[in-house]
């Protein structure tokens, strides 16, 4: 029989189990369109009831699943307007069971990968089990927690970006927050450490400010190195960039302070980064570069991958369970024919979408079910020629409607990834960033960020064959193996779930081409 997960915070997620597979996982921000959604957030209480009516029939449908044996889930997720969510109400299982938000975190990193065992560090703003959690994994039966410090960084991260005006500014910290750190370190890359600042930054990491304190510790920081820090009076210019590099280098050092004597008592342990702080590529990537020990990161590392986790705990897989594109499929998948008849759709050729994306035509697809986690990995994805001039500020400018700092993506085969970028092994899931070999800047300059990284996705013919062939034939007509590879979505939405958004970005946009299924779209 069957399971369910539910987990109903920000970025919730619905995971599905069936003989042993984890075979779905419905990002609810995919199914409404809304950023960053969640089951007690953003909607009224009232159409709760609808909504899980509407992914229980989604279940149905796809998966021909109408009951469950157990719902798991975090009482402590679902608490909103004064009163707790009872699951037992709408979703049909035998017996509910409550989980562990770092520890599902942690189950969902160490079961997508094949390691015997691993050192396992969950940290984020916090969940009903702690803020910074870190686990031992001795063998594939269970996850140990050996230490939980009170430690948020999640929270202090990102409440900078309220004070920087090159960040285009959300609603209140606590709503608009969630798409900060990201921005946050685009941004950081322009900046400079400032040495003398740095102590003061990571003591206001260690103080644990939050949504109650935040701003009372930044003034105090501000005394201590004559700023201001006013959200009404943004930070402009190369303060703003150095304040946002310093704040990543004092967020490193203070989890490198935590983590450290871990790394000391385990050496030969694998090293597995979960929970919201582990989607900071920066950390990653110099964690990956200066430990002697292989680091991994899973795609679904934030609360989007809680609901996975909690099923993956309950399997312990004796393998990895790969999750990368368990999303949801297209919504509106019978509209595909009428959209071929209407606009003109032709039987997608490879050969001429590579010519095109040579020739510097930018080619929105949909294909196949969707990635799971925050990355488009070539399903969801707008893919360009890296190499054309100013494709950075036409995409910017003409189709993605960002702000002018943030870099683009590269993809690549993984037998190329070494000729690229100073990099070996895998980054599968845009988890790292590492610098782009000196010989290949100039010519990838759209993918290129200002300090020489890339945050790089490897793609082999059995993870994504379609993506891996496009490659090989993109390489024969320009030259170079690599595509920019960046999210397809209308501006500020997640990754587009109906092919319905992705005609209106194609006709609203500056967008030339589209791919929806086995079908291709031309202006
Ligand atoms: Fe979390």
């Amino acid at each position: 029989m069957a399971n369910i997960s539910f987990y109903g915070s920000h970025n919730a997620a619905v995971a599905v189990e069936s003989d042993g597979h984890l075979i779905t996982v419905i990002e609810i921000e995919r199914f409404l369109s809304i950023k960053n959604a969640g089951y007690t957030q953003y909607l009224p209480s009232y159409t709760r009831p609808f909504l899980i009516r509407h992914l229980l029939e989604y279940i149905e449908e796809k998966h021909g699943i109408l009951a469950f044996e157990t719902c798991y889930y975090l009482n402590t997720d679902a608490y909103d307007e004064g009163k707790f969510t009872h699951y037992q109400e709408y979703i049909p299982a035998q017996k509910y069971v409550n989980c562990l938000h770092h520890l599902s975190h942690a189950a969902c990193g160490f079961y997508q990968t094949d390691y015997e065992k691993a050192l396992i560090v969950s940290f984020d703003g916090g969940g009903n089990d702690g803020y910074f959690n870190i686990y031992l994994a001795r063998d594939r039966s269970g996850i140990d927690l050996l230490e939980k410090f009170d430690l948020d960084l999640g929270f202090p991260y990102m409440s900078f970006g309220d004070y920087l005006n090159d960040i285009q500014k959300e609603h209140a910290l606590s709503i608009g927050n969630l798409v900060y750190p990201g921005k946050l370190m685009g941004l950081c890359s322009y900046g400079k450490l400032i040495e003398n600042w740095l102590p003061r930054f990571e003591h206001y990491y260690r103080c644990k400010p939050d949504g109650s304190n935040y701003r009372k510790l930044l003034e105090e920081l501000g005394e201590k190195i004559n700023l201001t820090f006013d959200p009404q009076n943004r930070f402009v210019g190369q303060v703003a960039w150095d304040i946002a590099k310093t704040s990543q280098i004092a967020f490193e050092n203070v989890f490198l302070e935590m983590v450290q004597p871990f790394l000391d008592h385990y050496p030969d342990f694998p090293l597995i980064l979960v929970g919201g702080c582990a989607l900071n590529i920066l950390l990653n990537t110099r964690l990956k570069e200066t430990l002697n020990r292989p680091v991994f990161v899973p795609p679904n590392p934030n609360d989007c991958g809680i609901a996975a986790g909690m099923i993956l705990n309950h399997i312990k897989p004796e393998k990895a369970m790969d999750v990368t594109y368990a999303g949801i499929e297209i919504l509106d998948k019978n509209t595909l024919m009428t959209y071929v008849e209407d606009k003109r759709g032709n039987q997608l050729n490879l050969t001429t979408l590579a010519k095109d994306l040579s020739d510097g035509k930018i080619v929105g697809v949909v294909r196949g079910p969707s990635e799971h986690g925050p990355r488009a990995l070539g399903n969801r994805s707008i893919l360009c020629n890296p190499a054309h001039p100013d494709m950075k500020e036409v995409l910017n400018a003409n189709v993605k409607n960002r702000e002018w700092f943030r870099p683009f993506a590269p993809v690549c085969r993984l037998e190329d990834v070494e000729k690229y970028f100073h990099f070996s092994g895998e980054s599968r899931w845009m988890s790292f960033c590492p610098t782009v070999r000196e010989e290949w800047r100039e010519r990838l300059q759209a993918i290129t960020h200002v300090d020489n990284t890339a945050r790089v996705q490897t793609v082999t013919q059995k993870q994504n064959p379609w993506l891996y062939q496009l490659l090989g034939e993109f390489e024969k007509y320009s030259g170079i193996g690599v595509l920019l590879n960046t999210s397809f979505n209308i501006n500020g939405k997640p990754l587009l779930s109906r092919y319905a958004d992705a005609i209106i970005v194609f006709e609203q946009t500056h967008l030339d081409r589209l791919v929806l299924a086995d079908y291709y779209f031309t202006k």
